[in-house]
């Protein structure tokens, strides 16, 4: 896959539009905002953030929002809407993996993303290295699924995620209190398909 094309441009002007995305947003924050102790002196990032619907829902909880995306298009639409958030938002345009995100937080959200991410071992130490002591990552994606939930499987690594091995990763980079909560089911004409929130700490 080339790295700087921009996979989301033509979806993000109507990402918002469906209703499916926004209820989807909703029901993981509201499994975040239930597990995790969550204040209002934390900055926080949303990786992945896309055009910021789970960073909204979670804004009005902390001071900042750090949403980061490779996708300029998605970053227009967050942008858009910046001035409607809660709390202070910083938005960046990078890849979660690269280097340069010299970044310390209190906290790591993100939603639908991780699947396009390849290393998720990798993933995982950027995102402990990223955490103040305490800190906390509450991430949604699918369950492990047969490949049918995207109608263009381009720029997708995981179908889904099997929750055992996410958590012997996580466990292996040293988070603790590793939780997993079924957020969601997107129903789709040909299948059902069910989302999880992962929560993890660094203590
Ligand atoms: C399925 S969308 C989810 C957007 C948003 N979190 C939501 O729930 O509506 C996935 C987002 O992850 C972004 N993304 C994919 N790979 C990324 C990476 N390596 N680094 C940063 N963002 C990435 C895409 O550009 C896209 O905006």
């Amino acid at each position: 896959m080339k790295k700087n094309l921009d996979l989301f441009a033509h979806k993000s002007k109507n990402w918002d539009m469906n209703s499916v995305r926004v209820r989807n947003a909703k029901e993981i924050s509201d499994v975040i905002l239930n597990n995790i102790d969550i204040n209002s002196s934390m900055e926080i990032v949303d990786f992945g953030a896309g055009t910021g619907l789970l960073s909204y829902f979670i804004a009005q909880h902390v001071s900042k929002i750090v949403a980061i995306d490779n996708s300029p298009s998605m970053l227009e639409e967050f942008r858009a809407k910046q001035s409607e958030f809660a709390c202070e938002t910083d938005i960046i345009k990078a890849d979660i993996m690269d280097d340069d995100l010299k970044l310390n937080v209190d906290g790591i959200i993100s939603s639908m993303t991780m699947h396009h991410i390849e290393d998720i071992e990798a993933l995982f130490l950027k995102l402990f290295n990223m955490l103040n002591e305490g800190g906390f990552i509450a991430i949604a994606d699918l369950d492990s699924e047969d490949g049918t939930f995207h109608s263009d499987n381009e720029g997708v690594y995981h179908y889904g995620f099997d929750r055992e091995k996410l958590a012997n990763i996580a466990k292996e980079t040293g988070f603790k209190n590793i939780n997993f909560e079924t957020a969601n089911i997107i129903k789709k004409p040909h299948a059902k398909f069910s989302v999880f929130t992962m929560t993890a700490q660094k203590v």
